[in-house]
């Protein structure tokens, strides 16, 4: 009988990074491990949600729990009750959680208060900041996990301060957990589905009638950048001077939250009623294919998405974060990124410095795009030497 593993995903980056997971199990490890994807509704429009199932052929979810928005604490809240409810009723041998949601915590915390064992894909990573509720959910995280997969060498070091043992246990279970280095999944990704977003997205691109390396790609959903009105006029109206000191128009996929408040805060403030056009081509957010062609296609990256960052790296575009840090480290430190937080002359400055020093060679900081594969395999270890301890003791 082959093991179950339940997934639970619910936000956008979690649907592309289950895709590689997803992909390795039913190319690899069909024979031993089942997956039934567990979908929270955290994130339930169709361009947030279906999209990425249809396009990068993740295996529809096979149990919705429809939590759909609201505040930290009830969403959080109403996902571990839904979520502890499925488990107790099917008993999966093991559960999967990604990244740092209200939806990876959910799953985490149900399954380790069930003893079922916890596996965290993306641990270790660490912004210091615990303003971020996305911190305060991956440590949570890390925390109860059995087996913790880190993108980065930077998230074993991490780890280590925290006090997690580098080394392998004699026996791996929650009170010794596992913690190895993996590469990062959104890599595997990136090279699996480079060529197929050319073919399947190349007709949507030409549309759009922008030139290859003439436009800039941006994307801003952080709460800190949305909920501040005077921060995201500060980032819009750097992305308008850049746009015209470059001669260049920026494509801006923009996530629901961020329309939400750029359309509540035009009702009293012209600057966001008037955004210039020709200038910010504002659109809603586009699929996972669509999105791999901007990056690739276009001449530079302005984001305060964690993915977006790795991507711009991944195809080789100079990135301006807009936060004051990043999990993503090894990026500002090679000089693939530079942090401007939302400060316009930062801005400025660098993209003054990209011209200046040019961008950095590639140095495999996330693996060798074969690490979903590597990690179904870790978890495959995990499950069967599980299983022999339980049969030598009946
Ligand atoms: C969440 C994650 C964040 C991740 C991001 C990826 C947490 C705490 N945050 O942030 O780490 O980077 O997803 O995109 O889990 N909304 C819609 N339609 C949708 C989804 C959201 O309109 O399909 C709007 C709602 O007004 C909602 C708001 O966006 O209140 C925020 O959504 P939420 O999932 O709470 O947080 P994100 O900002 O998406
Ligand atoms: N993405 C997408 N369409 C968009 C914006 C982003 O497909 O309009 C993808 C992007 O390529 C990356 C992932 O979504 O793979 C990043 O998710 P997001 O920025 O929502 O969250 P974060 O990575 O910051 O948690």
């Amino acid at each position: 009988m082959p093991f179950t593993i339940f997934t639970i995903v619910g936000a956008r980056p979690q649907f592309i990074k289950a895709a590689a997971i997803s992909r390795a199990i039913r190319n690899l490890y069909s024979a031993d491990l089942t997956e039934s994807i567990v979908h929270t509704g955290q994130h339930y429009d169709t361009d947030m949600s279906d999209v990425f199932f249809e396009e990068l052929e993740i295996p529809k979810p096979v149990h919705h729990l429809h939590v759909g928005s609201g505040s930290h604490g009830a969403q959080t809240g109403l996902m571990l009750s839904a979520i502890e409810t499925l488990f107790l009723e099917q008993k999966p041998d093991l559960v999967l959680v990604y990244g740092d949601t209200n939806s990876t915590l959910a799953g985490a915390l149900a399954a380790s208060k069930l003893l079922i064992p916890v596996v965290h894909v993306e641990a270790g990573l660490r912004s210091f900041n615990k303003a971020m509720p996305e911190e305060i959910n991956r440590i949570l995280t890390d925390h109860v996990s059995t087996l913790l997969f880190t993108p980065t060498l930077t998230g074993i070091q991490n780890l280590v301060k925290e006090g997690f043992s580098d080394q392998i246990p004699e026996k791996v279970d929650a009170n010794h957990p596992l913690v190895v280095h993996s590469g990062d999944v959104m890599f595997d990704n990136a090279l699996y589905f480079r060529n197929l977003a050319e073919e399947k997205a190349k007709d949507w691109f030409q549309k759009l009638g922008l030139k290859e390396d003439a436009f800039l790609l941006a994307t801003i959903h952080r709460n800190a950048n949305t909920d501040d009105s005077f921060r995201l006029k500060s980032l819009l109206s750097g992305l308008m001077k850049t746009s015209e000191v470059l001669g260049i128009p920026v494509v801006l996929p923009l996530h629901p939250r961020t329309q939400k408040m750029i359309t509540q805060y035009a009702a009293t403030d012209a600057f966001f009623a008037s955004i210039p056009t020709n200038q910010i081509r504002i659109m809603p957010p586009v699929s996972y294919l669509q999105m791999v062609l901007l990056e690739a296609k276009c001449n530079m990256v302005f984001t305060d998405s964690g993915g977006v960052q790795k991507e711009a790296y991944f195809y080789q575009k100079p990135c301006l974060v807009f936060r004051p840090e990043t999990e993503w480290v090894e990026l500002v430190d090679s000089g693939a990124a530079i942090l401007v937080d939302a400060d316009e002359d930062r801005m400025q400055e660098a993209i003054q410095t990209f011209s200046s020093s040019g961008y950095p060679a590639p140095a495999g900081f996330y693996g060798d795009g074969k690490s979903a594969e590597f990690i179904c395999g870790e978890i495959l270890k995990m499950l069967q030497s599980k299983k022999d301890s339980a049969n030598c003791r009946t």
